[in-house]
């Protein structure tokens, strides 16, 4: 990034999680499975359920607060990003409806897939606009009803992901706060490893696909849990290096939240000290494009970010894609 461009920073940081709570004991009473299994493989207790209601409601409600804490209003955004594998439609995109929820008369707005990367992809791509300097404002959500597209009856999956959004609003940093770096990747070639095949073009939605359950989201599990801590620790100390840190640099290292088992494996391939590390899994499971603006916008609330704190994000997700990026973390609302 050229040194006389202005860094992209958070001035905002916001969250919204349904108040449903299904808990391991909730899912032992319709699969074979118990409570022991899912936080011994897991860490997860329970996570969040949104009834009723589309991804779009999260994003808006996510984006209303970021509006709220920055004191300004709709008209002031030049761009929403909503990363999403659960938009509300296959067209228009859930960013489209975020805008017209929250009167964003001048931005213009879409949806952009990475899956559980889909938030550290995001934040990237909305960077490059207020870096560039052609736009001030930029909101960027990453937010996923994964309970529309996981199958109850399917235990290797359904005991995983939960619902939620996060996000965070993007401006031209005044000082040497903001997006410091990024290293981003995809491998198509992993697609078979975790997927939600029907509904698409590939296998539009017939009575066979219901019958096949080709909506739902599948994985090899053991395949992806290894991927997931190779390439986090991989694409985390690639960036810290060639940026001349070490992870013992880091005040907060905020990781994809799948698994608490891929966290803590990461952070000990990393040698970062459990302190250090955010981890919110236990209570929210896994929310895709939601778990790392979830867990930044926690952290900050919890006094874990202060001015000045050099902060790491980390996502692996299906494509497969992967990727990290480091904050110098600023002053947020
Ligand atoms: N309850 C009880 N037993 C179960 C359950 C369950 N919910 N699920 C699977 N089992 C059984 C299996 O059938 C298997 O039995 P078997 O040995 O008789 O065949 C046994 O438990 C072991 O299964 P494994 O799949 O080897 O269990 P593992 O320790 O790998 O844990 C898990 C499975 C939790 C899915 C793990 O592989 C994982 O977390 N993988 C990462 C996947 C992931 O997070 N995907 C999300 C999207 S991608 C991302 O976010 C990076």
């Amino acid at each position: 990034m050229a040194s006389s461009s202005p860094r992209a920073t958070i001035t905002a940081c916001e969250r919204f999680l349904p108040d449903r709570i299904l808990t391991n004991e909730d899912i032992e009473r319709t699969v074979d499975t118990s409570d022991e299994w899912i936080r011994e493989r897991t860490g997860i207790a329970e996570r969040r359920i949104l009834d009723d209601q589309p991804t779009s409601f999260m994003a808006t409600e996510v984006a209303k607060g970021l509006l709220r804490r920055r004191g300004i209003s709709g008209d002031d955004i030049d761009l929403i990003l909503v990363a999403t594998i659960t938009p509300d439609m296959v067209c228009p995109s859930t960013a489209c409806l975020v805008q017209d929820r929250i009167g964003a008369s001048k931005a213009w707005a879409f949806d952009l897939l990475a899956a559980c990367s889909g938030f550290v992809y995001a934040l990237v791509t909305g960077a490059q606009f207020i870096t560039s300097g052609t736009h001030k404002r930029v909101i960027v959500i990453g937010a996923d009803r994964m309970s529309a597209i996981t199958d109850p009856t399917d235990r290797s999956t359904c005991i995983l992901f939960g619902d939620g959004a996060g996000g965070v609003l993007l401006e031209a940093s005044e000082d040497d706060s903001g997006l410091i770096d990024f290293e981003l990747h995809a491998d198509g070639s992993g697609c078979d490893d975790l997927n939600v095949p029907g509904g698409g073009s590939l296998w539009p939605a017939t009575k066979q696909t219901v019958e096949q359950r080709l909506h739902f989201i599948r994985q090899e599990g053991r395949t992806v849990f290894k991927f997931a801590v190779q390439r986090m620790a991989e694409v985390s100390l690639s960036l810290l290096q060639r940026n001349e840190l070490t992870p013992q640099d880091l005040d907060l290292f905020v990781p994809h939240q799948a698994n608490q088992r891929i966290i803590d494996a990461t952070a000990n391939k990393m040698k970062i000290p459990a302190d250090r590390v955010m981890s919110n899994i236990k209570h929210m499971a896994n929310t895709t494009a939601g778990t790392v603006p979830i867990a930044l916008s926690e952290a900050f609330d919890e006094g874990r970010l202060q001015p000045g704190n050099l902060v790491q994000l980390t996502a692996v997700g299906g494509g497969l894609t992967w990727g990290s990026a480091l904050l110098r973390w600023g002053t947020a609302a």
